[in-house]
């Protein structure tokens, strides 16, 4: 760890909040392969006889429970964490074989910390910003942080790491996976793989694989090249699976036609017989789609087998007893053969066997008769760590990780750390003025299954900074940016007969069955209310009843040209849903919300008593206001356009429902603006927190990745005017990818703080103030422009393509195109994304090979000390068939810092047929450096970072030539340079 750079200014921080951190982790220390660990992995001691010798005793019905997921019955074990107890509401469960004292295999989301409904953990900060860390050490002990929660919650696998590589700079899951370069992700992954599995819990690498997108995730396909493919993110799953990874998991798209989980190409050609993985394959939730995916490679069906997905108890039994017939090419699904029923038996066994291996590594088998506690069949569990006793090592590793990942992007004229007569006496004016959302409502993780209930002890950026600065510092909040609005006036509406003419709504009471979509609601036919003129939607210091149903109708007026954002707030709703301009089969329906109570799991909502602690638009930021959730339509309007709004909202049965209909009108935003500039216009400084929200199940931007790439809302305006009336602005950043930043010449520092879990508050602080030092490095490039990054085509006409038969044009590469299906007379009913066009030219190698400059290049990032490298580099063959690199690096500047030496190899000569990049990563190492420090730094290039896959001969190939190689601070601030002649 290098917690010894903790300084004591900062320790002391930590102990004003109240966290009873220590300075030194206790955590096992990084890179040691599992087994020179004191871990549970590996210490199960059946033999692989004895492990069939158990699937033989299994009835065909246990072996088919045992390949399906189902509900947790059981929920508490034996040896469970003093401090939990009861069912903790993991993402799924395989109920095991009890007779046999095999238990129940307990799968918890990751990557960013155990997700439970029923259980608070760690939130570590989002893996993108690990990646910026660009440390291996902190890597190990993310990933150890995870196992030991993870198994002191009664955990046994982790659905984690997220190694799909960044490929559109807008995807929803940018955050949660290692950035845009192979090498960083699977030189991150190991040592995360090791943490999570010397702990004993059995780690999953997601999802294999070219899940790069969210958009329509479930049925597109990604076409891609046999060079691609080996050398994008499957260099990431090849190093997991090397690494021991227990368990992979295949992904929702198609790839090359065919779905990640009936992929014979992917899961048996690759995955088994040429990287020789024997762990166990499970379906992403939901993505099994026939029963031959059990022969094509797939182990285990998630979250369950069912008739739909093919995997049906029956159906697998059937399969077992009588075989299956042939199934025909369709339009877009390949052709079956027919099996016998001892191939899908020998099938079931092997998949069953895959498991059994991994819980006999985690231990878990030794209840059974061949294991070393084996009383009368009951299922044993070795012991688990106490979660309470963990807190101290885990948030003091969300701490480490938080501050080390802080990127900073851009910082002139003293623009950070913020300077003591910027805070404190005369000089500091009206003191530093702090504004977003996320400086008091930290942001701590993006949304979906990656989404972590933190403990509840989260403390703001903002409060962070009151509290780590001098007690007379002059430190204030101003919102700048608000998310909420207001409530909807009535002068903006005219309801409906009876009532036509007047200002408000018509409300009705409707009845409770929430009609089919595209139904109108059923008239309400028992204790109804008559209808009425409601001046606003209003319904909070009087809630309407539990079990009732209600109906709002107005035409409105937009008063005013500009952006607007009509926002239905509501609490405690079984459904809540608002139609424009007609029901719901109109195409201009805008916002559905389901039922989502604080403690449920849908995406992107806070869950237990955390509501408070995390931004998410989706809810309302007033902490001391009821825990609204919301749901908006942000659209730009003409003055006097008007729309028919039709609002509907149930209540649950046993819960009073809260109803508000608000608004943004451009006005208000104006007004906000305005209260900005002029505090900004008094301070010293502005330090400004922008965020934007990555979420799994939608891109950001939808379909446009140019939309997807501008900081929501009205963010953009708000820092312009605000960095216009006071230059010495500063900007945070909570994104997780890359977003376009406008005024990125009006501002003197940026510091990327991605979303830095729940001690990013207190890193942030730490950052700002400058008792830690930034030493992070971008994982992603940051575009300079809605129209120059790799997934973007100029020539593009995509009516073409659309038509049938297609034309593919290599174009557009996303959101993909329709192409010809199986049958060759129709397009598939999906969307292919066309990866072949880009090619290995993915993140920095693109930008490279079109000569676009970046707004922030892959590898960037400053610190507020400054290091000399020398010029001379010292290149030595080794044994391996590599290279070793020395280069001597020292600080030259005011503090204590840490830098990431990157080594990057050159083209050479470039066979026919064969993409290279013109430059690309082959090693890096995070240095800590006192200052005035000089270091001699080894990086090792591996014999794999010299070559380049080839289609001829299907096997990794060195690519021989002279080559350059370039070492320096980041892919565009290279300080020294030397070639090497590589042979074969
Ligand atoms: C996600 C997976 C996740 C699973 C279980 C799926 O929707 O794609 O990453 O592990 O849900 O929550």
């Amino acid at each position: 760890m290098t917690s010894n750079r903790k300084s004591l200014r900062r320790i002391l921080l930590l102990a004003v909040l109240a966290l009873s951190l220590v300075a030194v982790i206790l955590i096992a220390p990084a890179t040691p392969p599992a087994a020179a660990s004191t871990s549970v992995w590996g210490s199960g001691t059946l033999t692989d006889a004895e492990l069939s010798n158990l699937i033989s005793q299994m009835t065909l019905a246990e072996k088919s429970s045992m390949i399906r997921g189902a509900s947790d019955t059981t929920c508490v074990t034996a040896n469970i964490s003093p401090s939990v107890q009861g069912c903790q509401g993991q993402a799924g469960t395989v109920p095991g074989v009890a007779r046999l004292g095999i238990p129940p295999l307990r799968l918890t989301d990751g990557p960013a910390g155990i997700r439970l409904s029923g259980n608070y953990n760690t939130a570590l900060p989002a893996p993108v910003g690990l990646a910026a860390s660009f440390s291996r050490e902190n890597a190990y002990n993310f990933g150890a942080v995870m196992g030991q929660e993870g198994r002191a919650t009664n955990q046994d696998v982790l659905l984690a790491p997220m190694i799909n590589q960044v490929s559109i700079p807008t995807a929803g899951r940018n955050f949660e996976t290692l950035g845009e370069d192979p090498y960083v992700l699977a030189e991150m992954v190991v040592p995360q793989i090791y943490g999570m599995q010397d702990n004993g819990l059995i780690a999953t690498v997601k999802h294999f694989t070219m899940n790069d997108f969210e958009n329509a995730r479930t049925s597109a396909s990604v076409d891609v090249d046999e060079q691609t493919l080996y050398e994008g993110e499957m260099q990431a799953f090849e190093a997991g699976i090397k690494a021991g990874a227990g368990a992979i998991m295949c992904s929702y798209n198609r790839i090359n036609d065919v779905y990640g989980c009936s992929n014979d190409i992917m899961q048996n050609q690759i995955l088994r017989d040429e990287w020789g993985f024997t762990g166990f394959n499970m379906s992403d939730w939901g993505a099994t789609h026939r029963t031959s995916d059990l022969i094509y490679g797939l182990d285990l069906a998630m979250p369950s087998g069912s008739t739909g997905n093919g995997w049906a108890d029956a159906l697998l039994q059937g399969a077992a007893t009588s075989g299956t017939a042939a199934v025909a090419l369709t339009n877009d699904f390949p052709a079956v053969p027919a099996y016998t029923a001892a191939e899908w038996l020998t099938a079931i066994d092997q998949a069953i066997f895959r498991i059994l291996k991994q819980m006999n590594n985690a231990g878990l088998l030794e209840g059974t008769t061949f294991g070393t506690h084996y009383t009368d069949g009951t299922p044993y569990i070795p012991a688990r760590p106490d979660k309470a006793a963990l807190m101290d090592e885990t948030f003091a590793v969300a701490l480490e990780v938080a501050e080390d990942s802080a990127t900073l992007l851009k910082n002139v004229n003293h623009g950070l750390p913020i300077r003591n007569q910027e805070m404190v006496g005369r000089s500091a004016k009206g003191g530093v003025v702090v504004m977003g959302p996320t400086a008091v409502t930290p942001y701590i993780g993006g949304g979906g299954s990656a989404n972590v209930t933190p403990y509840d002890n989260v403390i703001s950026p903002y409060a962070a900074l009151v509290a780590g600065a001098k007690a007379n510092a002059k430190i204030s909040y101003v919102p700048g940016y608000d998310l909420d609005g207001t409530v909807m006036p009535a002068t903006a509406v005219v309801a409906p007969a009876p009532f036509a003419g007047q200002n408000g709504w018509l409300r009705t009471q409707i009845d409770t069955v929430v009609p089919a979509s595209g139904a109108a609601p059923a008239a309400c036919t028992a204790n109804c209310a008559a209808d009425q003129l409601d001046a606003t939607v209003n319904y909070v210091s009087a809630p309407l009843p539990a079990g009732t149903a209600w109906r709002w109708q107005a035409t409105f007026t937009a008063p005013t040209a500009g952006s607007y954002q009509l926002k239905i707030f509501v609490k405690d709703q079984q459904s809540a849903q608002l139609f424009v301009d007609g029901l719901a089969t109109n195409p201009n329906r805008r916002v559905n919300m389901s039922a989502y109570a604080v403690g449920g799991s849908g995406f992107g909502y806070a869950a237990l008593s955390s509501w408070d602690k995390m931004l998410q638009t989706g809810k309302s930021h007033d902490p001391n206001g009821p825990k609204f959730q919301q749901g908006s339509w942000t659209v730009t309007f003409a003055a006097g356009e008007t729309h028919t709004l039709d609002l509907r909202t149930y209540a649950q049965s046993a819960k009073p429902l809260l109803v508000q209909f608000r608004w943004i009108t451009p006005e208000w935003q104006q007004a906000k603006i305005d209260e900005a500039v002029a505090a900004a216009k008094g301070a010293s400084k502005v330090i400004f927190f922008a965020y934007d929200e990555g979420t799994e199940g939608s891109d950001r931007g939808g379909n446009s990745i140019a939309n997807g790439l501008v900081l929501p809302g009205y963010q953009d305006a708000v820092i312009a005017a605000v960095a216009a009336a006071n230059p010495n602005t500063v900007v945070v950043l909570n994104t997780g990818d890359p977003v376009l930043m406008p005024w990125v010449n009006s501002v003197k520092a940026i510091l990327e703080m991605w979303y830095p879990g729940q001690m990013g508050g207190v890193a942030t602080a730490n950052i700002l103030l400058g008792t830690a030092n930034p030493g992070g490095k971008l994982p992603v490039t940051f575009p300079a422009s809605a129209t120059a990054f790799p997934q973007y085509d100029p020539n593009c006409n995509p009516s073409i393509i659309t038509t049938n038969p297609p034309v593919d044009g290599n174009c557009p590469l996303y959101p993909g195109v329709y192409t010809l299906g199986f049958l060759g007379v129709a397009n598939h009913s999906y969307r292919t994304v066309d990866f072949t066009a880009n090619g290995i030219f993915v993140g920095y190698r693109w930008y490279d090979k079109y000569d676009v400059k970046p707004l922030f290049a892959f590898g960037h990032g400053l610190s507020y000390t400054t290091f000399n490298y020398s010029k001379k580099l010292v290149v030595t063959p080794t044994a391996d068939g590599g290279y070793d690199v020395k280069v001597s690096l020292r600080n030259m500047g005011p503090m204590d810092g840490d830098e990431v030496v990157q080594v990057y190899l050159g083209a050479g000569k470039v066979p026919a047929g064969v993409q290279m990049a013109e430059k690309a990563l082959v090693g890096f190492e995070r240095v800590s450096l006192k200052k005035g420090e000089t270091k001699v730094i080894t990086i090792h290039i591996a014999p794999r970072q010299l070559s380049y896959w080839s289609v001829d001969a299907h096997e990794w190939t060195v690519a021989t030539g002279q080559r350059a190689l370039l070492v320096g601070s980041g892919s565009d601030d290279i300080r020294a340079k030397s070639s090497i002649l590589v042979t074969n």
